[in-house]
């Protein structure tokens, strides 16, 4: 395999973007990201778009095609092809660029995401993005995403002695970063107070535990080596991206409180990247809701099983922490556009490997991000690097 680099990123505004289109969302990231590079763009050779469900927010299906052409890629034949996964659709796309650009069938590649969530309601909204849960098994009988979340919350409470306090803690973290973002959707900070007496929305899940519903797009342009170095001086590498499944519906897994999918995925990319958890310093963790980036402490192997909240409590995960999770606010507080979202983390490790993160810079040479699907039934782990 060759080794794979990042040369360009690029990242509409995350909303509420009711003045924009879904190609004017794109083309925004698309061209940022262009411009990042050093591209005109006839050097793109092929592009993967991750998106979960135009055809039910916009009724329009063919999407990969349709910004091919709107980015002025169709005149040039450039294969373009959309990835689906439900929130993890972005994480998909960036994989599927990073195995075309490894295997030596492209030299560079464009991996984006976007979606446009908000021109249906809030009930349509839900309804659709519930379906990346079993809709026979959960969806029928009344389990939605923030309930089904809200059942983990609680098995993790009651299991771990896990607090309300401890979520709030991630949201409060991630709503202060969000302040240092200028694209985050949320750029105001939160008190315990607020967080604890938002509405629940599923018990014991408040409004600040979770996600909002956004708008945005994202896109990154990978190269290989010898490529990316004509381009850039300042390299990160994209060393790992790996991929893993587990059941669909909560109530086929053995522990609903472990993702499997999460535990997998990210021991391959250890291991394909030759590091070990203990050595990233950074990480971009999918805070779908709040209980989700407690887990996925726990199952990306950064502290023992049930001592998530620790993370929390001893402010580990601070951006003045020893390991800064979720610097650009995370799904929580940057906003979380579905498609776009595993992307957009991409973007934001790559610009803090780079030194280009401006007020929320850390020090930071490796860094990691997961991406999930629904309750976790796709995952993907990315681990960069700067050397
Ligand atoms: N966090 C903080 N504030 C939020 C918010 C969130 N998640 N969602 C909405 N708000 C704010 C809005 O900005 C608005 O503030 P304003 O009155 O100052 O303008 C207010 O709350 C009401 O917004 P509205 O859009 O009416 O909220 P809602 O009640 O329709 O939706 C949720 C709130 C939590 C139900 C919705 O955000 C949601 O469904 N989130 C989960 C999405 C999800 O399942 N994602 C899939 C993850 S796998």
């Amino acid at each position: 395999m060759r080794r794979v680099a990042i040369i360009g990123v690029g990242q509409s505004h995350f909303g509420e973007l009711w003045d924009l289109s879904f190609r004017d969302i794109f083309l925004s990231a698309g061209v940022e990201a262009l411009e990042d590079s050093g591209l005109e763009g006839k050097e793109i050779e092929a592009m993967f778009v991750g998106n979960m469900s135009s055809g039910r927010y916009l009724a329009q299906e063919h999407i990969a095609a349709l910004i091919a052409d709107y980015a002025g890629l169709a005149e040039l034949n450039v294969p373009a092809t959309r990835v689906e996964g439900a929130d993890a659709s972005g994480g998909l796309a960036l994989r599927q660029a990073f195995m075309a650009v490894a295997s030596g069938m492209h030299d560079i590649v464009i991996a984006a995401g976007v979606e446009k969530v908000t021109d249906v309601g809030s009930d349509a909204a839900m309804d659709i993005l519930s379906s990346s849960a079993d809709r026979e098994w959960e969806w029928f009988v009344g389990a939605n995403l923030p309930s089904l979340y809200a059942m983990m919350a609680r098995m993790h409470m009651e299991k771990f002695g896990t607090g309300s306090e401890d979520l709030a803690g991630i949201s409060i973290k991630n709503h202060r970063n969000a302040t240092l973002n200028p694209k985050a959707q949320f750029r105001r900070e939160i008190s315990m107070d607020v967080a604890l007496n938002s509405p629940f929305v599923a018990e014991p899940l408040r409004l600040f535990d979770c996600s909002p519903i956004s708008d945005g797009a994202a896109a990154v342009i990978l190269a290989d080596e010898t490529t990316a170095k004509e381009y850039t001086d300042k390299l990160v590498y994209l060393a790992a991206c790996s991929q893993a499944s587990d059941y669909l519906s909560l109530q086929n897994r053995t522990d609903p409180i472990t993702m499997s999918a999460v535990v997998q995925a990210s021991k391959i990319a250890y291991r394909q990247a030759n590091v070990s958890p203990d050595e990233i310093d950074i990480a971009e963790i999918h805070d779908s809701f709040t209980i989700a980036e407690l887990i996925a402490y726990e199952d990306l192997g950064f502290v023992e099983k049930g001592k998530g909240k620790e993370m929390v409590r001893e402010g580990r995960t601070e951006i003045s922490g020893e390991l800064p999770v979720n610097t650009s606010g995370g799904l929580k507080a940057c906003g979380h556009a579905i498609g776009a979202t595993g992307i957009r983390q991409a973007v934001e490790i790559a610009l803090q490997l780079r030194g280009d993160a401006g007020k929320r810079q850390v020090e930071a040479e490796k860094g990691l991000a997961l991406n999930i699907g629904g309750t976790g039934a796709t995952a993907v782990v990315s681990i960069f690097e700067v050397a």
